[in-house]
């Protein structure tokens, strides 16, 4: 392992962006020296002229075109998604790669999908690896992000690429999976993998450091399902919230791109985590049913609720 380079210039790549802005949140709050910025990736000569002036130690990639509301709109803009989520990527890793600066990007595990028993309440298949091939082929944004990440793991195998899935945050923000299915008139019930943020940015701000590369699953340890997490926010935050299940076939008549619904391993990450409690790092990342109990028990969300 290297040893701490400090102090580090933090540029966040996609600023306004919901993760970045919790990232630059932590980082601030620690102390260290962070940028956000909102210029484009593909472009190239503005790009440039932020590396010119802040000089990075460490880049973290926030971008994505994620689609509004959701990722439905990625199959009506698929020249908008490539641009940010292929080719702006890789321009950035490129230049990144030139100046020799680490960079960490926040992908998505929603790449494969899982088998599950008929009723979809238990997982057959066991949890993927970070070496599986990826196997989900139901919407035009997880493609991107399946071939982007198939691209750099080889092309830069200096990159860092966090896999991240269904986060949460301990507020309402509206990108948070919790609010966008508290909001939702019907919830699918299946396990998946979920990442409590609140959990793994401090993980990923100690990997960006410590200068990590290759591919991380960046969940919780655990599967946990809909009806779970809602009955957990039912108990801890709104014991007035009531919801309603639908099936997945009555889910895809209302919208346009299939989901990936899987469960990631993460041991490869447990490790990583387990060295650096050993080195005095700050960092813990709980089984996602005790996450989800200490996120919604946190301050933030009784804030929110009464
Ligand atoms: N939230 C999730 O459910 C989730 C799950 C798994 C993985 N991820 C991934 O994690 C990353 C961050 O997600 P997020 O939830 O924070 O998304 P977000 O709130 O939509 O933020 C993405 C940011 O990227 C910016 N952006 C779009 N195109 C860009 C480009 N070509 N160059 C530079 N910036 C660009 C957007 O700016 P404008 O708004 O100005 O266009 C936006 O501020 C994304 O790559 C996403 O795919 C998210």
């Amino acid at each position: 392992m290297s040893p701490l380079r400090t102090p580090n210039r933090f540029l966040l790549i996609g600023g306004r962006g919901w993760i970045a802005s919790h990232l630059d949140t932590l980082l601030t709050a620690s102390h260290k020296n962070v940028l956000s910025t909102t210029v484009r990736m593909e472009d190239r000569p503005a790009m440039e002229a932020v590396f010119d002036n802040f000089n990075p130690t460490r880049v973290i990639c926030c971008a994505g075109f994620t689609g509004r509301p959701n990722v439905d709109q990625c199959e009506e803009k698929k020249q908008e998604t490539a641009m940010c989520n292929v080719t702006g990527l890789l321009m950035l890793a490129h230049l990144c790669w030139e100046r020799g600066v680490h960079l960490s990007v926040m992908a998505t595990g929603c790449i494969y999908t899982s088998t599950y028993t008929p009723d979809r309440t238990q997982l057959l298949s066991r949890p993927f690896t970070e070496d599986d091939p990826a196997n989900f082929n139901g919407s035009f944004y997880s493609r991107t992000k399946a071939h982007v990440e198939e691209i750099m793991r080889h092309t830069y195998p200096d990159v860092l690429i966090l896999r991240v899935r269904m986060p949460i945050s301990d507020d309402l923000h509206p990108r948070s999976f919790v609010t966008k299915i508290t909001k939702y008139e019907h919830v699918v019930n299946i396990p998946n993998s979920n990442s409590i943020l609140h959990d793994l940015l401090p993980v990923a701000i100690a990997m960006s450091e410590q200068e990590e590369v290759g591919v991380y699953n960046f969940t919780n340890p655990g599967a946990i399902s809909h009806n779970e997490v809602l009955s957990l926010y039912q108990q801890i935050v709104d014991p007035a919230y009531s919801w309603k299940n639908f099936t997945l076939e009555e889910q895809a008549k209302v919208i346009k791109a299939d989901r990936s619904n899987c469960e990631l391993d993460c041991t490869k990450l447990m490790a990583l985590v387990k060295e650096y409690q050993g080195m005095g790092v700050d960092v813990e990342v709980p089984e996602i049913h005790e996450a989800y109990r200490r996120c919604f028990g946190s301050g933030g969300w009784c804030d929110v609720k009464p």
